[in-house]
């Protein structure tokens, strides 16, 4: 069943109310209205159902308690959890609101269900009639592209599973995809995504998608691709491993990000760069204390062979930057230091452009899509100087390692304008209304309308 109908016919209303506009709404209904919401005690609070019965107790109308403003999760609940049917929201004539309505109910209703037989979706949304339909409906596949992506388990989604899932897009949008693979990596000189992948049966690669016009302005976008993080030979944990299916959580971002500005046909002149290896342990694996050349001279020692996410960008940014397009955004599941900063829910922003900064946090409020500043502070750099190279990938302390992570990806983007770095989760630990457990798309809607705001759109 499709999330939406645009069919004629019968559908349920859905009425949106708050704490207030309930008490204003109630005056004019039904004697069989009121009387369930006084028995039941609904008061239009947020995210709360309320199902009302007609005079012959049959489902006639639905009341969804909602923030003021109306926030995108408030509908969340909606798709998996209503009675089978067609329903209506009315009342919601201002755009920005029905398109955040629509957003909601969609993301309530996925399902990774690729390995599991689920019940079936029976709930079909008629289109609000003010929303913005294509941006509702490219945000939609980008963010199920990106949840599924990370879902997927590591056995079928490693770096060639990546490869061909970006050679799909580079089709149904006309874009160009230069793969370099296994040893090609050091032949065109990106000895780092070498070292980190060359211990996998799936051959490491760099995936460099290209799309639009050269004459418009270039916006690069690089995610972080490792299929699984077995932390290398300092080896995770069982619990430290769990999870790492998701540490391509950055490449989905990216192309999910892709997807929305290709579909769209953004005038932009995009790249996308996505370093992808799994982090694996063999005969040839990296040792800690080695030392990895990068692709722009900058030589690595490996204090820890757990932190290869920012040893693999380091050749990707040094590629991006090279080209000195006017924005760079990578998106990596980079630090666990990060989510201590700041929890699982909320990306941790890194950029050395102050403007950049506010366009990306403003644009992450216009689209519920939050994200939160943290700083490049200088004085750590001292933290991530080599011994025997010019960097270290681990800085000795372990404090603030989110920013230190951040200082060396910085070390590979200068000096060029703009950069932002997002450090993300990719993931709900638990489910939430709209948000099922499991992969998540963090930031894109904060980005794309970010690269249409610093682009000139
Ligand atoms: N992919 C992990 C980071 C991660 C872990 C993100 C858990 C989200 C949840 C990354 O490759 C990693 O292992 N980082 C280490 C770095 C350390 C060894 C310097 C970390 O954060 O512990
Ligand atoms: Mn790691
Ligand atoms: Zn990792």
């Amino acid at each position: 069943m499709k999330i939406f109908s645009s069919r004629r016919g019968k559908a349920t209303k859905i009425t949106p109310v708050t704490k207030s506009s309930l008490k204003i709404w109630t005056k004019t209904q039904p004697v069989q209205f009121t009387n369930w919401i006084k028995s039941i005690g609904f008061d239009g609070k947020a995210g709360v159902t309320c199902l009302l019965p007609s005079k012959h107790g049959l489902l006639e109308h639905v009341l969804i308690g909602i923030s003021e403003p109306l926030n995108i999760w408030d509908m969340g609940g909606l798709a998996r959890n209503l009675p089978s049917g067609t329903y209506a929201f009315e009342g919601l004539d201002d755009s920005t609101e029905a398109t955040i309505a629509a957003l909601g109910w969609a993301f309530g209703a996925y399902r990774f269900d690729k390995y599991k037989k689920m019940a079936p979706q029976k709930t079909t949304l008629r289109w609000p009639a003010a929303c913005d339909r294509e941006y509702v409906e490219r945000t939609i596949e980008a963010t199920f592209l990106v949840r599924d992506l990370i879902n997927t388990p590591a056995e079928d989604m490693g770096p060639s599973e990546l490869e061909k899932i970006s050679r799909i897009l580079v089709k149904k949008y006309q874009a160009k995809l230069k793969v370099t693979r296994g040893n090609q990596l050091l032949a065109q000189k990106y000895p780092a995504i070498h070292a980190i992948g060359r211990a996998s049966d799936d051959a490491p690669r760099l995936l460099d998608l290209t799309w639009g016009k050269t004459t418009h302005p270039k916006v690069t976008l690089v995610g972080k691709g490792v299929c699984f993080d077995t932390g290398g030979l300092d080896i995770k944990t069982a619990s430290g491993m769990k999870l790492m299916k998701k540490d391509m959580g950055g490449a989905a971002h990216v192309l999910g990000i892709a997807s929305m500005l290709m579909s769209a046909k953004v005038p932009v002149r995009l790249r996308v760069l996505i370093p992808t290896v799994e982090n694996n342990i063999s005969g040839n694996a990296i040792r800690p204390l080695d030392v990895v050349n990068t692709r722009n001279g900058k030589t690595i020692e490996i204090g820890h062979t757990d932190a290869e996410g920012r040893v693999i960008l380091a050749d990707a940014l040094s590629e991006a930057a090279r080209e000195k397009p006017c924005l760079i955004v990578d998106f990596a599941t980079l630090t666990g230091a990060a989510r201590v900063a700041l929890g699982g829910e909320l990306p941790a922003l890194f950029t050395n452009d102050d403007d950049l900064a506010e366009t990306i946090l403003n644009a992450g409020k216009i689209t519920q899509d939050p994200l939160w500043r943290m700083p490049l502070w200088s004085d750590y750099r001292r933290q991530i100087k080599g011994k025997t190279a010019d960097l270290t990938n681990s800085a000795e302390t372990g404090l603030a390692g989110a920013i230190t992570a951040a200082l060396f990806l910085q070390e590979f983007v200068e000096p060029i304008a703009c950069w932002a770095h997002i450090d993300l989760m990719a993931w709900n630990a638990t489910s939430r209304p709209g948000r099922p457990e499991g992969g998540e798309a963090m930031g894109i809607r904060a980005v794309y309308q970010a690269i249409l705001e610093w682009t000139g759109q």
